[in-house]
């Protein structure tokens, strides 16, 4: 489904930020990338996005090479930025979910129906008609993955989803990915706080200055974590077996 391959990246001022990145991810799989503080995960969600090109290597997302076949591959993947004030982008709630599938240019009566499915979804319809820059940190969260999800995307990359939110918000972002990957969307999510996310994953790498350290089932890395400057879990403190933050 993604496949990269010896993934370079550079900032203009010469920053390395990335430094040979391979990575294979299946149809349908629920994916953590975690890492330090400026170890690349926001670096590499914005390339399979499509947002920055490589200064080398290849992404392939269903076979079809990302950068050569950009327009069409963008449709297919949806990034949710960590920060919903940099994407947030309508005056109401309504007309904000509704720049995306606009954008597609599909006829009005699609765009209507897609806009009331996701205000729906995630359960803003009380507010439709607000001004976004009333609604709280966590119904701007909602937001920025509804308007994501009106785009009907294969692929839903988020960029710690859980940076401001009290608990109730962190498991309603929670329970609506797990949705999401149940319904067999392709799904991302970078954090360095691996503790509310991990116990649901299929599969989690490791970044550190650039490069993936170590990847593999959640069960096989939750140990190795603190080895790279990641908070491991408490349940694995304690000493007890995963817990969920929905339990
Ligand atoms: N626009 C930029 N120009 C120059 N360097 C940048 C730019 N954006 C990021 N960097 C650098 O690239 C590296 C990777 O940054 P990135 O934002 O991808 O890390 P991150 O893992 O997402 O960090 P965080 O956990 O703080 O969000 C860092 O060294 C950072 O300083
Ligand atoms: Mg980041």
């Amino acid at each position: 489904m993604i496949q990269i391959h010896n993934l370079h990246y550079s900032y203009p001022d010469g920053t390395k930020a990335l430094t040979g990145i391979n990575l294979h991810l299946s149809e349908g799989e629920f994916f953590l990338l975690c890492g330090p503080n400026g170890s690349g995960k926001t670096t590499l969600l914005r390339i399979i996005a499509g947002l920055l090109k490589p200064i080398s290597g290849s992404i392939l997302i269903h076979g079809l090479d990302l950068f050569t076949h950009l327009k069409e591959i963008r449709t297919s993947v949806g990034i949710i930025f960590q920060d919903p004030d940099s994407q947030i982008i309508g005056e109401t709630v309504r007309e904000d979910i509704s720049f995306g599938p606009e954008n597609l240019g599909l006829p009005k009566k699609e765009v209507q129906e897609r806009v009331d499915w996701a205000l729906h979804r995630m359960n803003l319809d009380e507010i439709s008609e607000k001004p976004c820059y009333l609604l709280s940190s966590g119904e701007k969260r909602r937001l920025t993955i509804a308007g994501v999800m009106a785009m009907k995307p294969r692929v839903i990359l988020f960029d710690e989803p859980f940076a401001y939110l009290d608990f109730p918000g962190i498991r309603e972002v929670l329970k609506y990915m797990i949705q999401l990957h149940q319904e067999g969307h392709t799904l991302i999510v970078t954090t360095h706080d691996v503790e509310k996310v991990i116990a649901h994953v299929d599969r989690m790498a490791i970044l550190q200055k650039g490069e993936i350290k170590a990847i593999g089932p959640p069960e096989e890395l939750v140990r190795e974590l603190s080895q790279f400057n990641v908070r491991p879990p408490c349940y694995v403190l304690l000493g007890k077996d995963k817990i969920s933050w929905l339990e």
